[in-house]
C-alpha cells in the first residue's frame, strides 16, 4: 500500500450564470492552497471543479439573452477558467454538470433510489407564468406577505415579519419574468424521502469527524431533532437540466444534479489520468487505499453538503466526504459586497489592475478554518502586503542576492547561531496550520521567522561588507548565502499561497521546489543569476482603479445579493416639509380599528442582546432580545440584509410581545420586531424608541 495519501479536493461548482468575484475566490483560493499544500508533501492530490449549469436561472437568462443556453454555458465557462487562471487557480481537471458523464451518474443514482422505495411521487400546487409559460421558482414571483400584508415581498419568505410560507399563499403575487399575475397550478414532482435515513445523518453529522462542531450542532439543533421533510428533486418541463429517464417531462432539480458533478468531474479526470470514479469514490476496489474527499463550500450551503449529498451517496453505496470544511462570507470594508458602494469586485477588475498574489496572501492572513466571515479591509489589505510580504519577506532576497551574482552560494551553508534549524524545526507546526485550513497561523509563523531573519541581516550589514574589499569578500558571501537560504527556506512554506514566486525564486538559485522536504536542507555551492524584482508594492491608485472599474461594472455583473436604497437625510432649517405620497398610496391604510382592538396587540420595548446570522437562510437574523429581568425572546427577523449582527447588539427596538409563538425552520420565533417598510423602496427600517425608554415598557 503506497504510504502517500489519496486526497480528493472540490470547491463548490460555480453557477454559469455569473461570473467570479473577490467573495468566490475566498473559496478558489482557499481550496488551492490546500490541495497545493498536499501536493508539496507527496500526496496523491486531485482538486476539481465544474461549472454548476442547469437551473431556471440560467434558461431564462438565455432566453433574454436571446441565444441557446449552450452557448450561454460555453461562453461563461471560458470567462470562469481565465479567471480561475489569472488567481492561479489549477485544476486537476475543470468539468461542467452539463456532460454525458453527469446524466449517467445521475440516472446511476437515481437507480439505486428508486430500487431501495425512497422516492415518491406527490401533486404540488405551485405559481405559473402563464405569459412565460414555466412554473415559478420562489425567488421568481413577488407578492404580499400572507401574515403581515407587507407588500412586494419574495415568494418563499417575509423579509417585515420573518414568515415562512410557500408563494401560492402570497397576495397579488407578480412573476419578476414577464411581470404578469401568475396563477396556480398542479404538476406532480418527485420527491426523496430523507426521513428514512435520519438515524444515519444524526450518527454521520454528529460523530464522523467531517463536520466542524458549530455545523454538528447547527444540524442537530436544526433539522435531526425533528422528521426531515421529503426534499422535491424533479422539475416540470420546461427546465433546463437532464429530463428524468423514468418520468418524461421531469427534470432533475439542479441541486441534485450539481453535486453529482463532483463524481461526474472525477470521472472526466480519471478517463485522460488512468482509472474510473470508482477508484476515489467506491471504497470496494480492492487495488486502492481508500481516499479521502474533501469538499470545500461556503455556509449558505451547509444543508445540501451535510444533509442531501451524504444520504444520497449512502443510498448509492458510495464513500461518504471525509471532510466537508465550511467557510464564511467576503465582506469588504467591514460590509456586504455591494454594487451601489462599488464593492462588488469582479475578480476580472481585480486582475486588471493588482496582482494575483497580494490577494492569495492576504486571504491567507485571514483565513483559519472556522466559519467566521472575513473581511477585505482595503487598507489594511494594501499594509499587510507592503509591509510584511514585501517589505518584510521579498525585501530578504532583494537585500541580499546581488551580493551572490559573481560568486554563488558558499561551498558549505556557514554557521548561522542556528536560525536555519530552527525555522527547520517550525515545518511541523506550519504543516499541521495548512493541514487544518488554519493557514492564518502558518503566515504567523513563517513571518516570525522571516523577522529573525532581517535581525540577522540587519546585524551582519553585508552592504559594509561589501564595501570593505578583497578580505572581507569570504564574509559577504557567507552572510549573503545564509541570508538567500532563510528566504528561500520560507518560500518553501509559502509555495502553496504564492506557487508563482516559487517558481521565480526557483529560476534564481536553479532549484525547482516540489517537495516540502525542501524546507530542512540549506542549498549550498550552487551559482545564483541575476535578482529580478519578485512583487511590486501596492499603490493607491491601483485600490482607486479598481474601486472605479467596479463602479464601472455596474450594469454588467451578477449575482449582488445586496441592493442599496438611498435614504433621504430631513429638511434644512426653513425648508417646507414635503414628503412623498407613494408609501400611503401603494399600501392604503387598513380598515378602522377600536382602541380595544389596537391594546389586543402588546407592544413592548426591548433591547437586542445578541444577533446573528442564520447561515441557512438568505434573509433571516435570529435575535435575542430582553424585555428586562430574565425575560429573553428569541425572534427570527427578515433584515439579514440590511443590519449587520454586531450593529444591532444593544439597540433598543419595539416588539409584538404577545404574538402567538411560530415554529420556523430554523427554530421556534417569539415575537415580532417592528419595521417600516414599503413605497417601492427595499429596505427595512427597525423601529427604535427615543432615548429614556427602557426595556419591558408598554407602547401605547
Ligand atoms: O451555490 C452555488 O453556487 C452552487 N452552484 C454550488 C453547487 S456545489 C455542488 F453541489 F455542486
Ligand atoms: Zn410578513
Amino acid at each position: 500500500m503506497p504510504k502517500t495519501r489519496r486526497i480528493l479536493i472540490t470547491s463548490a461548482l460555480p453557477y454559469a450564470n455569473g461570473h467570479i468575484h473577490l467573495g468566490h475566490l475566498v473559496e478558489y483560493i482557499q481550496t488551492d492552497i490546500f490541495a497545493r499544500f498536499q501536493r508539496l508533501c507527496g500526496n496523491q492530490a486531485i482538486y476539481l471543479c465544474a461549472d454548476d449549469t442547469h437551473g431556471t436561472a440560467i434558461m431564462i437568462r438565455a432566453q433574454t439573452e436571446n441565444r441557446t443556453e449552450q452557448e450561454l454555458i460555453a461562453s461563461m465557462r471560458d470567462a470562469h477558467l481565465a479567471d480561475f487562471e489569472g488567481f492561479q487557480i489549477t485544476f486537476d481537471h475543470y468539468g461542467s454538470t452539463n456532460s454525458v458523464e453527469n446524466r449517467s451518474l445521475c440516472n446511476h443514482v437515481w437507480q439505486s433510489l428508486r430500487k431501495q422505495d425512497f422516492v415518491a411521487q406527490r401533486e404540488v400546487s405551485q405559481l405559473f407564468d402563464t405569459k412565460a409559460g414555466i412554473f415559478l421558482a420562489d425567488r421568481f414571483v413577488r407578492g404580499g406577505c400572507p401574515r403581515c400584508q407587507a407588500t412586494d415581498q419574495y415568494g418563499d419568505s417575509c423579509e417585515v415579519c420573518g414568515a415562512t410560507y410557500s408563494p401560492a399563499e402570497l397576495t397579488k403575487p407578480i412573476s419578476t419574468i414577464s411581470g404578469t399575475a401568475p396563477e396556480i397550478r398542479k404538476a406532480e414532482h418527485l420527491f426523496v424521502i430523507l426521513e428514512k435515513l435520519r438515524p444515519f445523518l444524526k450518527t454521520w453529522t454528529q460523530e464522523s469527524g467531517a463536520l466542524n462542531s458549530k455545523i454538528s450542532n447547527y444540524l442537530a439543533g436544526h433539522f435531526l431533532s425533528e422528521p426531515l421533510r421529503d426534499w422535491d428533486i424533479s422539475r416540470p418541463a420546461p427546465y433546463f437540466g437532464f429530463e428524468i429517464p423514468d418520468a418524461p417531462g421531469h427534470y432533475w432539480y439542479v441541486w441534485f444534479d450539481a453535486p453529482i458533478g463532483y463524481i461526474a468531474t472525477t470521472e472526466q479526470w480519471a478517463k485522460k489520468n488512468g482509472g474510473s470514479f470508482a477508484d476515489w469514490w467506491c471504497s470496494e476496489d480492492k487495488n486502492h487505499p481508500r481516499a479521502e474527499i474533501h469538499h470545500f463550500i461556503g455556509k449558505d450551503i451547509t444543508y445540501f453538503h451535510t444533509l442531501f449529498w451524504p444520504a444520497m451517496l449512502q443510498i448509492a453505496g458510495m464513500n461518504l466526504p471525509t471532510k466537508v470544511r465550511v467557510h464564511g462570507f467576503l465582506t469588504v470594508n467591514g460590509q456586504k459586497m455591494s454594487k451601489s458602494r462599488g464593492t462588488f469586485l469582479l475578480a476580472r477588475s481585480y486582475l486588471d489592475h493588482l496582482n494575483p498574489a497580494a490577494l492569495r496572501y492576504y486571504y491567507a492572513t485571514k483565513l483559519s478554518g472556522g466559519i467566521d466571515d472575513i473581511d477585505l479591509n482595503l487598507e489594511e489589505f494594501t499594509t499587510k502586503v507592503n509591509t510584511d510580504l514585501i517589505g518584510k519577506f521579498i525585501n530578504l532576497a532583494s537585500r541580499t542576492a546581488r551580493w551572490l551574482k559573481e560568486t554563488g552560494l558558499s561551498p558549505t551553508y556557514p554557521d548561522d547561531g542556528g536560525l536555519f534549524a530552527q525555522a527547520a524545526a517550525d515545518g511541523e507546526s506550519i504543516a499541521s496550520a495548512y493541514e487544518s485550513c488554519d493557514f492564518a497561523r502558518a503566515m504567523r509563523l513563517i513571518m516570525q521567522a522571516a523577522d529573525r531573519a532581517n535581525q540577522y541581516v540587519d546585524n551582519e550589514q553585508p552592504w559594509k561588507l561589501a564595501k570593505q574589499g578583497p578580505q572581507e569578500q569570504q564574509r559577504l558571501q557567507d552572510v549573503a548565502t545564509v541570508s538567500l537560504n532563510l528566504f528561500r527556506q520560507l518560500v518553501v512554506y509559502l509555495t502553496p499561497v504564492l506557487p508563482k514566486l516559487a517558481d521565480d525564486v526557483a529560476k534564481l538559485v536553479g532549484d525547482p521546489i516540489t517537495d516540502w522536504q525542501q524546507s530542512q536542507t540549506p542549498l549550498e555551492n550552487l551559482p545564483v543569476s541575476t535578482f529580478r524584482p519578485l512583487m511590486n508594492r501596492i499603490e493607491s491608485t491601483q485600490i482607486d482603479a479598481l474601486l472605479a472599474a467596479s463602479t464601472n461594472t455596474l450594469s454588467t455583473s451578477q449575482g449582488d445579493t445586496v441592493t442599496e436604497t438611498s435614504h433621504t437625510t430631513g429638511t434644512e432649517p426653513g425648508e417646507p416639509i414635503q414628503d412623498s405620497a407613494e408609501a400611503l398610496e401603494s399600501d392604503p391604510l387598513a380598515e378602522t380599528c377600536t382602541i380595544d382592538d389596537f391594546s389586543k396587540v402588546d407592544l413592548r420595548v426591548a433591547r437586542v442582546i445578541h444577533a446573528e446570522e442564520v447561515p441557512e437562510a438568505r434573509k433571516l437574523l435570529k435575535l435575542t432580545v430582553s424585555l428586562g429581568g430574565d425575560d429573553r425572546r428569541t425572534i427570527f427577523a427578515g433584515i439579514k440584509k440590511f443590519h449587520q449582527p454586531e450593529d444591532l447588539c444593544g439597540r433598543l427596538v419595539v416588539i409584538v410581545a404577545n404574538l402567538a409563538p411560530r415554529q420556523m425552520k430554523f427554530g421556534l420565533s417569539e415575537g415580532m420586531a417592528v419595521a417600516a417598510s414599503g413605497a417601492g423602496a427595499e429596505g427595512v427600517y427597525l423601529l427604535s424608541p427615543d432615548s429614556g425608554a427602557l426595556p419591558g415598557m408598554r407602547i401605547g
